[in-house]
């Protein structure tokens, strides 16, 4: 069954009205970050010197006629009070609010429940964008697309394996045209390899009966089961008896963009640019890698200068301690007041704020997390997976295991001691050698 979607006059062009939505979700997701969603909201976590959603915001920026970014989720207020804080100053253009739901809405029940907010100054448009992703965002392209098509909607698509396309939503487009003929969010069998990057352009006239109209579908036919999402949000929100709350949430990919294909405006871009999700705590260093990459490409003052011992790209905050003789790089991020001794050899990782190197230790594919201490001669290792695949794990002695290894806050790993493709909770002394563990 299709849905009724209204005839829409031409839109305003290129000084049309434009807002942003970003999804952050909340405190009950983001579990397969964990050790380090214990301490950190994974959208504020730092990935190449900034928090996740930072790099959205740096994206949504670039795009002329943005008038207003709302972060939707049911985190605490206060959560992101200091991020917006800092984050206006330096985005003064942009006004930046965030939304809270009073429980987890689901990816289009948050857009539905704000939509005065939304539709507030009339925007013509807006982005959504999945604030667990990394991603190059070309926002202005979609916005292209969506003006010479007339679109009523614009998904940003990028090719991935056969076996990874699954994990995702799947799109079937029309080559020439661009139109999506066929949308289906993680199929159990292949149909498409051009998956949904999570990332959205909507015509504000469109989208918001599109939902209305899925909303009274589901009134038609209420008990659904839960919804194959990768953090399942509770099937108990469908066993409520209060009708309004069951309603309320609702889910862009299964409820809405399936019926949008029918609707003849839906069209997708397809992006050749670098693409990842942040879902465990172990992607975090590729999409670290990514980011920075794309800082040198764009020639970031921010990265440290090129040397003997800093291979491109690295970042170092400017509080950080770096001893001369350590050698850092490629895709390494140094976080605030760490310090890095003599000797030291450091590679795609991520070094969190007031940790302690001390001399010789070695570091490759890890993250250390906050206040971490690691001694003399140390390793601490991951596993390097290929850099299109679409996991973190691996397969080590018939046993899946994080391909990254994790230290979680205020861990400490003795002289000499080796930690290999571990994932280590706070507050643990690691005094002997490990591997393929996790260290609770
Ligand atoms: N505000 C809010 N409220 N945000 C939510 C909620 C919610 O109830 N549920 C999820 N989100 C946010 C998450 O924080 C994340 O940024 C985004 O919405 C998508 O999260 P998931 O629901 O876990 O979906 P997924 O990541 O498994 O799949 C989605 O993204 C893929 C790309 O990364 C789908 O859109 C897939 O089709 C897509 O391929």
């Amino acid at each position: 069954m299709s849905l009724q979607i209204p005839h829409r006059e031409k839109a305003g062009g290129r000084g049309a009205a434009t807002k942003a939505v970003i999804l952050v979700g909340g405190p009950s997701r983001g579990t397969r970050f964990r050790p380090l969603s214990l301490d950190l909201p994974k959208p504020l976590f730092e990935v190449a010197g900034h928090p996740i959603v930072w790099h959205c915001l740096t994206a949504i920026a670039k795009v002329p006629h943005i008038q207003e970014v709302c972060m939707i989720g049911y985190y605490d207020e206060s959560v992101f009070r200091d991020f917006i804080k800092d984050a206006s100053k330096e985005f003064p253009q942009i006004k930046i609010v965030y939304l809270r739901e009073y429980q987890a809405l689901g990816t289009a029940g948050g857009l539905y429940h704000f939509r005065d907010a939304i539709l507030k100054g009339k925007p013509e448009r807006f982005f959504v964008l999945n604030a667990d992703v990394c991603c190059s965002f070309p926002l202005n392209d979609m916005l292209k697309l969506f003006e010479d098509k007339d679109a009523e909607a614009v998904i940003l698509g990028t090719r991935v394996s056969e076996d990874a396309a699954s994990n995702f939503g799947c799109i079937v487009s029309d080559n020439h045209t661009r139109r999506v003929l066929h949308y289906v969010e993680k199929p159990e069998s292949h149909i498409s390899n051009l998956i949904n990057c999570g990332v959205y352009l909507f015509a504000t006239e469109c989208i918001f009966p599109s939902i209305r109209s899925a909303i009274k579908k589901r009134t038609e036919r209420p008990r659904l089961v839960s919804y194959p999402s990768s953090e399942n949000l509770e099937s108990s929100f469908f066993q409520d008896d209060d009708e309004e709350t069951k309603n309320e949430v609702l889910r862009l990919e299964q409820d809405i963009l399936s019926d949008l294909a029918d609707s003849k405006q839906f069209f997708v871009h397809e992006t050749k640019d670098f693409w990842r999700q942040i879902k465990t705590a172990g992607s975090a260093v590729p999409a670290n890698a990514l980011y920075l990459q794309k800082a040198l490409q764009t020639g970031s003052k921010e990265l440290a200068k090129p040397s003997a011992n800093i291979l491109q790209p690295v970042f170092i905050h400017p509080t950080a301690t770096v001893d001369p003789t350590a050698k850092l790089g490629p895709n390494v991020s140094i976080g605030p007041r760490a310090h890095i001794g003599a000797g030291v050899r450091i590679k795609e990782s991520i070094v969190l704020e007031d940790v302690e190197i001390k001399h010789d230790a070695c570091i490759l594919y890890s993250i250390i997390g906050w206040n971490s201490r690691v001694g003399a001669w140390a390793r601490v290792e991951g596993t390097p997976t290929p850099v299109n695949s679409h996991t973190t794990s691996i397969i080590k002695n018939g046993v899946k295991v994080q391909s990254i290894t994790i230290l979680g806050k205020e861990c400490g790993v003795g002289d000499e001691v080796r930690v290999q493709n571990c994932i280590c909770l706070p507050f643990k002394e690691l005094k002997r050698d490990v591997s393929n563990e996790v260290i609770m």
